[in-house]
């Protein structure tokens, strides 16, 4: 199933214009330190966004650079993860960084291939490590994404769940915009999935994508009243003010220096 250019462009802008506006302000999209952003995509792991959030200050504050955490005992790595859980992905940070230490020097690798190599680090960290890092144009595949994908796009599901991830991969890869802006696309849907098409109550009338989205008549069958048939793209349906989850304004992408953009 390939996208053509109008439903791309369509999915681009609108998101992009809900993000800007609802979208989440959090810490680790305030920096392009590959190292916190790994920090961060470890935690977030398996943990929520909201009890992520001391617990990556206090990290940072206690290991502040890559090579600090490489130095430090694997006691004390396990000591900072304390109340976090799932100990092994401390470990595998430890491991991470040393490994970029002893392997590259201490200079963070920006290919997919070094960086899915770091123990703790699949396909979906590795991706967003290099895009929110490096502002590369990089798949990412969470949960999140993966829900508000197969309800935009997917009409008919592949029978078997590994037809079902690659095709998903691919499409998470086909809606991302060149370069750098890709950084908005994968955030905002990661925030659209966490905050309104949520698994069990996805809240259709104040979506963005709600007009370009194949299942929400379905899911809320009386969206269909409120079809607008004929929406420029100018005309973005933007949600009631008074609805809409606001969470301030999601934070803004950072300045990717030219060198950086993949
Ligand atoms: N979960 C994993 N990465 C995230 C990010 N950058 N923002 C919000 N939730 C996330």
């Amino acid at each position: 199933m390939a996208l053509d250019r109008q439903q791309k462009q369509q999915f681009q802008q609108r998101l992009s214009q809900w993000y800007h506006r609802h979208g989440r302000d959090l810490p680790w999209r305030r920096t392009t330190d590959p190292y916190a952003i790994l920090v961060s995509e470890i935690m977030l792991q398996q943990t929520q966004v909201e009890r992520v959030l001391e617990f990556y200050r206090r990290f940072l504050a206690r290991f502040p650079t890559l090579a600090a955490l490489a130095a430090a005992s694997v006691e004390e790595v396990i000591e900072a993860w304390q109340g976090l859980g799932y100990y092994r992905r401390a470990r595998n940070l430890h491991l991470a960084a040393q490994h970029i230490v002893e392997q590259h020097q201490g200079v963070f690798p920006d290919t997919f291939e070094a960086v899915a190599a770091l123990p703790g680090v699949g396909r979906y960290t590795a991706g967003a490590v290099l895009c929110f890092a490096f502002g590369q144009r990089a798949p990412i595949l969470d949960t999140n994404v993966q829900r508000v994908l197969e309800r935009v796009f997917v009409k008919r599901p592949a029978a078997r769940p590994s037809a079902m991830q690659k095709r998903l991969w691919r499409l998470a890869e086909e809606i991302l915009p060149r370069g750098t802006d890709a950084w908005v696309v994968n955030q905002a849907m990661m925030d659209l999935g966490a905050t309104v098409c949520t698994a069990r109550t996805p809240r259709c009338t104040q979506c963005c994508l709600q007009q370009i989205c194949h299942v929400a008549p379905t899911l809320q069958p009386q969206l269909g009243l409120f079809r607008y048939p004929d929406l420029s793209e100018t005309d973005l349906p933007m949600v009631a003010e008074d609805e809409a989850p606001s969470y301030g304004g999601g934070t803004p992408p950072p300045d990717f220096a030219p060198r950086d953009r993949g």
